[in-house]
């Protein structure tokens, strides 16, 4: 198929501040352009949004020692409230740029602008939640048990992050991470989605905007996963934060344990999303929409499987498709549109084969199905029925538009079925009674419960997942102390 007209030089063209759509990395306070550069698709259209610089590994070892200098310079003597007010000055901008952010944000990753909106603001969410929180580290006074001794905690910052993001979140996920790391006084070195570095980029100019020191922050966006590495081994770095699939997170892990780095993992998830027979189907059906096609279902926490009771399925199953009916799926920045594009062919085909896997095994189509006869990288929002624990979409995260529904019979099977995955990231359910919500709320074996509703993701809410979903909590009051180490401090002899 022939490539569509670029629409995207017009709509940068149209940037209240085109100075934010950058290809460059940052590397030692400076915008570094390299020579090699790789191809930024935009998927609503498939065709070539940009180049921007490609890092090779001795890009990552100055990022690296200037992170450190930067640590060594710059935090070790700021307190936590200036930290507290960069952030808030960063948020402002980020808030004042709010419109070019999305459109950027929308044209390298396909969401809509206003689901491109949204992720910006929450995005911003997590800046001005941490420049909270970074007043609100408190020691501890414990009673000795020594006679004449004091014993104090401090929470010191680990050192210099490592921040590994991915591409469905091209904002939120990096300020989710460098907020904490930030406030906690630590410096990071970035590497962008290869995807997505766009959003990334422009938040470091706003960064620098605001005040932030600038080797406190480091982007290098590569292609290249052997430099990245360095991130990973450097004795420099003491911690990593990463958002990605459980087989890249497992590899990390290990390579990590090789300096003891401190690691928080965010990885996939394969969702359940029970509906039980007392559930008001309305509500069930509008959390499914959101939890499901949010970000054309690319996203961990997506509603992977629905569970749904037999005496509920068919109306369920009638509503949901009839929701689903009402989406327009087209290119993100379309008015119009309100579902966009998968992020590239790989996932488009990811889709594709879940969805014949389960046609094979004698799942059902309601609606959707298909990657339409049309440019960029599109799958319709779809709804199967009839869907069996032997077909893929039971144990692989599908990351895309498909809704599975599957019958059960009993509260007790719905448990089962929706633990019978090795992730263990996030679970819905929707249920009248009080009981059942206690009850199902501690028996799925998930890092994150969404009870009637299929919204559970705001910066004051522990983000992480157990099992093979990672470790480690992102935002909340929780979050900082992923990036802090706890220092004892025994006074003795005090009196001398
Ligand atoms: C993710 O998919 O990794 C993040 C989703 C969210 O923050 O809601």
């Amino acid at each position: 198929m022939a490539p569509t007209t670029n629409y995207h030089t017009n709509a940068i063209s149209k940037l209240k501040n085109p100075a934010l759509f950058i290809q460059d990395a940052f590397i030692d306070g400076k915008w570094t352009p390299k020579e090699k550069k790789f191809d930024i698709y935009e998927p609503s259209t498939a065709t070539v949004l940009g180049q921007v610089s490609d890092c090779a590994l001795d890009d990552f070892q100055q990022a690296i020692f200037s992170a450190v200098e930067a640590q060594e310079t710059y935090f070790e003597s700021t307190t936590a409230s200036q930290r507290g007010s960069l952030l808030r000055k960063w948020n402002d901008l980020i808030l004042a740029n709010a419109d070019d952010l999305a459109v950027i944000l929308s044209l390298e990753n396909g969401k809509t602008l206003p689901e491109a909106k949204g992720e910006v603001l929450y995005a911003a969410s997590f800046i001005s939640w941490f420049a909270e929180e970074a007043t609100r580290s408190y020691g501890a006074s414990i009673p000795s048990s020594t006679p004449h001794t004091t014993l104090t905690t401090v929470r010191e910052p680990v050192g210099v992050c490592a921040i590994i993001t991915p591409w469905n979140f091209p904002a939120a996920m990096i300020t989710r991470k460098i907020g904490p790391a930030l406030a906690a006084g630590c410096s990071v070195v970035i590497k962008p989605p290869s995807e997505t570095p766009y959003s990334c980029l422009a938040l470091t100019k706003l960064a620098i905007e605001a005040g932030l020191p600038p080797k406190t922050i480091q982007v290098c966006p590569t292609k290249d996963r052997q430099a990245a590495a360095e991130l990973i081994t450097s004795p420099l770095i003491s911690k990593i934060s990463f958002t990605g699939s459980t087989e890249v997170g497992k590899k990390f892990a290990q390579l990590a344990a090789g300096t003891l780095k401190r690691v928080s993992l965010e990885l996939g998830g394969n969702a359940p999303f029970i509906v039980f027979d007392d559930a008001d189907v309305d509500l069930a059906v509008e959390g499914a929409m959101f939890c499901k096609y949010r970000c054309s279902g690319q996203t961990c926490v997506c509603a992977n499987r629905l569970y749904v009771q037999k005496g509920i399925a068919p109306a369920f199953t009638a509503k949901l498709t009839e929701k689903v009916k009402t989406l327009q799926m087209g290119s993100g920045l379309d008015k119009s549109s309100t579902q966009g594009p998968l992020v590239n062919r790989a996932a488009v085909d990811k889709v594709h084969q879940h969805v014949q896997d389960a046609l094979s095994r004698g799942a059902k189509i309601e609606i959707g199905g298909k990657a339409p006869d049309k440019h960029g990288f599109f799958f319709e929002p779809t709804v199967l029925s009839g869907v069996t624990q032997d077909m893929v979409v039971s144990k692989e995260e599908t990351f895309g538009p498909l809704a599975p529904i599957f019958q059960f019979e009993t509260e007790q099977d719905a448990i089962r079925l929706a633990n019978d995955t090795e992730f263990g990231l996030a679970g819905y359910f929707f249920s009248k009674d009080v009981g059942r919500v206690m009850r199902v709320a501690h028996k799925l074996k998930v890092g994150m419960i969404g009870a009637n509703t299929g919204k559970i993701s705001a910066p004051e809410a522990p983000f992480g997942g157990v099992k093979e979903s990672g470790y480690g909590k992102e935002g909340s009051l929780y979050g900082l102390a992923e990036y802090q180490n706890i220092k004892s401090i025994t006074i003795g002899n005090l009196d001398k």
